[in-house]
């Protein structure tokens, strides 16, 4: 009998955590369906196709009218879902007093309610092809931190990390895994220009983390995929700092000159 192909669909996955996540899907033989806003699919999935199957749909996520439609559309050539990344989002710098109603909305929009549309859509689809399948959301240290620079961020965050514990509690029943994980500072296209604008950044930055490297997109994606894997056997309702030790170090940071 042969074994089924499995199938993974990532939102944003055009470049960063997304697209380094859809090589390690499309490396351990999983399908890959993609949502994004950026409309060169050709593009993507001419850099994609060298590692196996890709259906691509665009679609920006700060709408959720026609959302379970485009979940439908994304893993339709491939007939199943086994496991969901929720990762599309983006950087957002905001203080208290300059938040408008608008801005909220729309930030939400893309940050936390599509998430738990898109979830709820996929929900359906592994519930109804028994996959017993994951999923796995991009949160960030700051759902548990504070420093009123990044309110809406910290707030759509915090956000995923809850609805990641209800979800899980939710889909336990049918074998589905839900966890989070939740990066330190990961080198992408998004998070680049904190490098290049900030003299002496990466410095600061391994005088906080226990490693001494800069994380990158595939760091996240190994362990993303490990999560959303049949080898996660035992993880579920978690939040996983991703972060080189950054987000556990002891304020002032001080590392000991020694082992
Ligand atoms: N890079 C970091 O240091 C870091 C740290 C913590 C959390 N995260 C989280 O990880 C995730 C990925 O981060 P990244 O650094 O790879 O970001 P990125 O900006 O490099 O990639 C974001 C992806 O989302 C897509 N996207 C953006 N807006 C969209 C929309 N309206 N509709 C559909 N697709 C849209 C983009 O086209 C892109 O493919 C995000 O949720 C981010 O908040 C990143």
């Amino acid at each position: 009998m042969s074994e089924i192909k499995k199938t993974a669909l990532i939102t944003g996955a055009s470049r960063g955590i997304g697209y380094a996540t859809a090589i390690e899907f499309l490396k351990h033989g999983y399908n890959v369906a993609i949502i994004d806003i950026f409309e060169d699919r050709d593009k993507v999935k001419n850099e994609l196709k060298e590692y196996g199957n890709v259906n691509y749909v665009v679609y920006d996520l700060r709408k959720t009218e026609g959302i379970e439609d485009a979940v439908k559309e994304a893993i339709k050539p491939f007939g199943r879902l086994d496991a969901l990344v929720n990762n599309a989002s983006s950087g957002a710098h905001d203080y208290l007093l300059g938040i408008s109603i608008e801005r909220w909305d729309s930030y939400m929009d893309l940050a936390l309610k599509s998430m738990f549309f898109v979830s709820q859509a996929a929900s359906k689809m592994m519930i109804d092809c028994d996959s017993k399948g994951a999923i796995v959301s991009l949160s960030s240290l700051r759902a548990d931190r504070a420093d009123g620079t990044h309110m809406l961020y910290s707030v759509a965050k915090a956000g995923i990390a809850a609805m990641t514990r209800e979800l899980a509690f939710s889909l336990g029943r049918y074998g589905i895994r839900v966890n989070a994980v939740m990066p330190g500072y990961v080198r992408t296209e998004m998070t680049e220009h904190y490098i290049t604008e900030t003299p002496g950044f990466i410095d600061q930055l391994y005088s906080l983390q226990a490693l001494e490297k800069v994380l990158d997109a595939k760091d996240m994606a190994k362990l993303i995929y490990f999560l959303a894997s049949d080898e996660n056997t035992s993880v579920t309702a978690q939040c996983i700092k991703a972060d080189a030790g950054i987000g556990t170090v002891e304020l002032p940071a001080k590392k000991a000159e020694h082992a």
